[in-house]
C-alpha cells in the first residue's frame, strides 16, 4: 500500500535551505511512501474575514486545502522567523483553517525545520505544534528533525543535503512517521 505525503515548505525564498531539505526527503523515505510538493501559498492575500465574507475563499486557498484533504499525511518543512512560525505559512494555515471540512482535522502531520542558527527552529516547531493541535491534526512526536547551522549541512552549489547524521535522523523520522500514519488511519 502506498502512503501519499504532501510536503509544505514554509519558505518562499529562492535558494531556501528548507526547500533543499524538502527536496531531499523522497530519497530518504521508506518504501511505499511517496512525497509531493504542495501547491504554493505565495499568492494568498492576508487573511481578512471581511474579504472572506465579500469574496469567498481565493481559488489557490481551495487548491491547497483540496491537496491536503487528498493526502494521507502532511509534512511541514519551515524556517523559524523571530522564534516563531513565518508569517506567510501561518497566514496559509489561517486561510485553510476557515474552510468547512477543515482539511487538517485528523490529518497526520510531521514537522521539520532548518535555520542558520544552532537550534534549528525548535521554537518555531513548538509554536506550530500548538496551532496544529488546535486544528485537531494528529501531530507526530519523535524523532524530531532540527537542521541547525544549515549553511554547513547542504552543498554550497547544488544545495544537496550532504550531512550524514542529518540524513540518518530524517530517514528515521520518515520511517516512524509512516508507522504513525498507518496507526492513525486504523
Ligand atoms: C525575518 C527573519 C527572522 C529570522 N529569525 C530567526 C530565528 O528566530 N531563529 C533562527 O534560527 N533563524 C532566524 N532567521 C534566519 C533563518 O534561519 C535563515 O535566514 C534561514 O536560511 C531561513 O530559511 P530558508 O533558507 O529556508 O529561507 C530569520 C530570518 C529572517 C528573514
Amino acid at each position: 500500500m502506498t502512503t501519499n505525503v504532501l510536503m509544505i515548505c514554509g519558505s518562499l525564498r529562492r535558494g531556501s535551505f528548507n526547500r533543499a531539505l524538502m527536496n531531499a526527503l523522497p530519497e530518504l523515505a521508506p518504501s511505499g511512501m511517496t512525497l509531493a510538493e504542495a501547491p504554493s501559498f505565495r499568492g494568498f492575500p492576508h487573511y481578512d474575514a471581511d474579504f472572506q465574507t465579500s469574496s469567498g475563499f481565493p481559488a489557490d486557498v481551495v487548491v491547497l486545502a483540496d491537496a491536503i484533504r487528498a493526502a494521507d499525511a502532511v509534512i511541514i518543512i519551515s524556517p523559524e522567523y523571530n522564534w516563531t512560525i513565518p508569517g506567510a505559512l501561518k497566514n496559509a494555515l489561517d486561510w485553510v483553517s476557515r474552510l468547512s471540512d477543515q482539511p487538517l482535522k485528523e490529518k497526520p502531520v510531521a514537522i521539520q525545520s532548518a535555520t542558520g542558527g544552532p537550534l534549528g527552529g525548535a521554537r518555531m516547531q513548538y509554536h506550530l505544534r500548538m496551532a496544529l493541535t488546535y486544528l485537531n491534526a494528529f501531530v507526530f512526536g519523535t524523532p524530531e528533525v532540527f537542521v541547525g547551522l544549515a549553511q554547513t549541512k547542504f552543498d554550497e552549489k547544488t544545495l544537496a543535503l550532504k550531512d550524514e547524521p542529518t540524513r540518518k535522523i530524517i530517514a528515521q523520522q520518515l520511517a516512524a512517521f509512516g508507522t504513525f500514519i498507518a496507526h492513525m488511519k486504523g
